[in-house]
């Protein structure tokens, strides 16, 4: 179809007696949904079938209406599963194709299930249910990264790396503290998407239109039958609110930015500079031109994918910033960022729980550039203070003595006695305990710090509170 076509089309449609010339075909493409709106079909039957079942309830329906609505549902389900159902953008979107198919298949009687209700509160519906259903499996890829990177944090909790600021060698630290601080906020991600479900389950079916209905509905059977936990309380908002969805989006574009940070370390480990881990052939591509090349294309690309969460998540919160109560057309517009952000997000922690659990260390050459950085340098300030010189006195002695090392090309503690002497006379012979990269670890002996029995009790304690969710 071309843009500038001015064809009409002849199909009736299911909500436009009011309207006397047929919709311009070009139009009805445009301001159609199915395209995208159809992979919600479950969702908008299993609401429907709550529907019709709350209707009867009242009496709005009878006992044989309401059964043979939700049988035709029931069957327009497994004829989309089967791949018979014939999508019509004439129809717009998933909701008026399933009842116009209804409607075709039970007849009269079909053309009573949209009563007390209107696509406002029915899509509302729809996509809190779809989301829900997405958050379960985004919870488990979730989970599962989690728990790769515990096992990585286990098996390297003895493991020695530099730790950087500013990417510069700081201070020796362990590979499994490191993976444990990307399991942090991991553990933080997957509360604020806890938090996140509790406002999209809620049960916005009831508000009609806007203003709600004049038939003697029964919001709380609906929300029972469905599983809402809450009723959206007001019928204005419950059509027009898409906070959960931005809500969402927020969570994915955290999380994603936390892989995104890790995917940036990842890269920089695995090249041939740095040299500190292999990330498994199945998660690298190679060059078509140099023959040499293992690239990281898997983190490479999380990095990439996060910029079009974030996008998703613009996309929504501009959405909404103009629109007036109650529903505007504006709204079908959330579905394709909102659908993106699900499928990104799915996708980008799958790939990670796996590259993550397939990773190797190469702990000589953290080892070895842990050595030459002089990491060791608090630790010997510190030695200092425990030996009664203040903290600033103890950071000049060790400058120089980091200076003097750079000079004649040798770590700290591969110093002499005298050597080191020289620059304080506090020091003594047992100061090559604290110079060694594994003591420099052991010491940081607290809650939260590197040291590796820390790091061992730190997994203990991870895995209690995953056994208590
Ligand atoms: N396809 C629409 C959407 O996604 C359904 C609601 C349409 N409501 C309306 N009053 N036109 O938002």
């Amino acid at each position: 179809m071309t843009s500038n076509s001015t064809e009409t089309t002849p199909k009736k449609k299911l909500s436009s007696a009011r309207l006397t010339q047929p919709t311009n075909a070009f139009v009805e493409e445009f301001t159609a949904s199915v395209q995208f709106d159809k992979r919600m079909y479950r969702q908008d039957i299993q609401g429907s079938i709550a529907h019709a079942t709350m209707l009867e309830s009242v009496g709005v329906l009878t006992k044989a209406e309401s059964t043979q609505i939700i049988d035709g549902l029931n069957n327009i389900i497994i004829e989309i599963e089967n791949g018979d159902f014939e999508w019509s953008i004439a129809q717009e979107d998933v909701h008026m194709n399933i009842e116009a198919r209804l409607i075709a298949r039970i007849g009269e009687v079909g053309k009573k299930l949209h009563t007390g209700r209107s696509r406002n509160d029915q899509v509302a519906t729809d996509v809190r249910l779809y989301l829900r259903d997405m958050i379960e499996p985004i919870r488990s890829e979730l989970f599962r990264l989690q728990d790769a990177l515990l096992n990585v944090a286990e098996r390297e909790a003895d493991t020695i790396m530099p730790g950087f600021t500013h990417l510069q060698t700081a201070q020796p630290i362990t590979f499994g503290h490191h993976m444990l601080a990307w399991y942090e906020m991991l553990v933080r991600d997957a509360e604020r998407l806890d938090d996140c479900e509790k406002r999209v389950n809620s049960l916005p079916l009831g508000a009609a239109a806007l203003a709600g209905t004049t038939f003697p509905i029964d919001r709380e059977l609906t929300a029972k039958l469905l599983g809402f936990e809450r009723i959206c309380l007001n019928s204005l908002d419950a059509v027009s609110d898409r906070d959960f969805a931005i809500e969402f989006t927020s969570f994915a574009s955290l999380l994603m930015m936390h892989m995104s940070r890790f995917s940036e370390e990842l890269i920089i480990w695995s090249s041939a500079q740095f040299d500190f881990v292999d990330l498994g052939d199945a998660f690298c591509t190679g060059s078509s031109i140099m023959p040499q090349k293992k690239n990281p294309d898997v983190p490479e690309l999380i990095r990439g994918k996060t910029s079009r969460v974030y996008g998703n998540m613009f996309n929504l919160f501009t959405l909404m910033k103009n629109q007036p109560l109650a529903y505007n057309k504006d709204n079908q517009e959330d579905k394709e960022p909102l659908f993106d952000t699900i499928d990104t997000l799915l996708g980008s922690l799958r790939v990670y729980a796996d590259m993550i659990a397939a990773i190797s260390v190469k702990k000589d050459n953290m080892r070895n550039a842990a050595l030459r950085g002089y990491a060791t340098a608090t630790d010997l300030a510190d030695y200092l203070v425990r030996k009664g010189v203040a903290f600033r006195d103890a950071h000049e002695v060790v400058g120089l003595s980091v200076a003097y090392g750079i000079k004649h090309k040798k770590d700290l503690s591969e110093l002499s006695l005298e050597e080191l002497q020289s620059f304080s006379d506090q020091i003594s012979g047992d100061v090559f305990e604290v110079l060694t990269l594994e003591g420099s670890v052991a010491a940081r002996d607290h809650l939260g710090g590197t040291a590796p029995n820390q790091v061992r009790a730190a997994i203990r304690y991870a895995r209690s509170q995953r056994e208590a969710d």
